[in-house]
């Protein structure tokens, strides 16, 4: 299928190679192509710059935001949570509409320093926010509550026995990414939480999981949902 990936950090990048792999056509967004390839310094957590992602997955595509979504048949967006709504209104409502929109964004305020907070909770939540700026986009919440190389590899935690959510109004959007969750990636436990004000409960989990990661050791971690 053609991809638009509208994000180019690790989360862009792990699922951008993973479908790249699997023989998906991909695009994958940024701001400015040129700007992004000429960075030469780690990011704030020392991944590489990703041009060297890029020198390897040179089938990838890079481009704009626009051109990114405009490719996609299904979008999926990986961005700094204060920056999304902004990003996908550069990659273009027209583009969006009647597409699938995976929303993997969370909504981590770091302005007051670590840990961060949540700039949307209890009542809201990022997922919302974004359906209702793109109304006729099918916003689907998934796979923020798990770090990147999960999000391809659940194995990597406990053989894969752990869950993971899917928020959305729309059933047929939810048939795509269950499929794309567990033919392409792996998911063995895929749980619909219900529509799309169900992020609230999945985004609200941030404040654990970063805690988790403390506590721990590791990022490399999952919620096991057990019945
Ligand atoms: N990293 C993980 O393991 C993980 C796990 C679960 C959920 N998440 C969530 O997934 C999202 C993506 O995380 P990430 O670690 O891949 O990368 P990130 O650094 O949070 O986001 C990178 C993307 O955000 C864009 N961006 C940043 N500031 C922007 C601005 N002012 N305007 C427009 N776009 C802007 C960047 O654009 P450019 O391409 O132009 O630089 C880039 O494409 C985040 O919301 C994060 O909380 C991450």
């Amino acid at each position: 299928m053609k991809i638009g990936m509208i994000g180019t950090g690790m989360v862009g990048q792990t699922l951008a190679g993973k479908l790249d792999s699997l023989g998906h056509e991909v695009v994958i967004g940024t701001r400015d192509p040129a700007a992004t390839l000429a960075r030469t310094s780690p990011d704030m957590m020392g991944n590489p710059p990703f041009k060297v992602w890029h020198e390897a997955h040179t089938r990838v595509k890079l481009a704009t935001f626009a051109e990114a979504a405009r490719h996609g048949e299904i979008v999926i967006g990986a961005l700094t949570g204060s920056a999304a709504l902004d990003a996908l209104r550069a990659a273009g409502e027209e583009n969006l509409a009647g597409k699938v929109l995976v929303d993997i964004s969370n909504p981590l305020d770091f302005s007051k320093g670590m840990p961060p907070t949540l700039f949307v909770s209890n009542t809201d939540s990022l997922g919302e926010l974004v359906q209702r700026a793109f109304p006729k986009a099918r916003v689907v919440k998934t796979l923020n509550t798990v770090n990147a190389a999960v999000m391809i590899e659940p194995g990597l935690v406990d053989g894969g026995d752990h869950s993971v959510f899917m928020s959305s109004n729309d059933p047929e959007a939810k048939a795509v990414v269950r499929r794309m969750l567990t033919e392409w990636f792996g998911w063995r436990d895929v749980i619909d939480l219900g529509d799309i004000s169900s992020a609230r409960a999945t985004e609200m989990l941030m404040p654990i999981w970063l805690r988790l990661w403390g506590a721990l050791g590791t990022p490399m971690i999952g919620f096991k949902v057990v019945r």
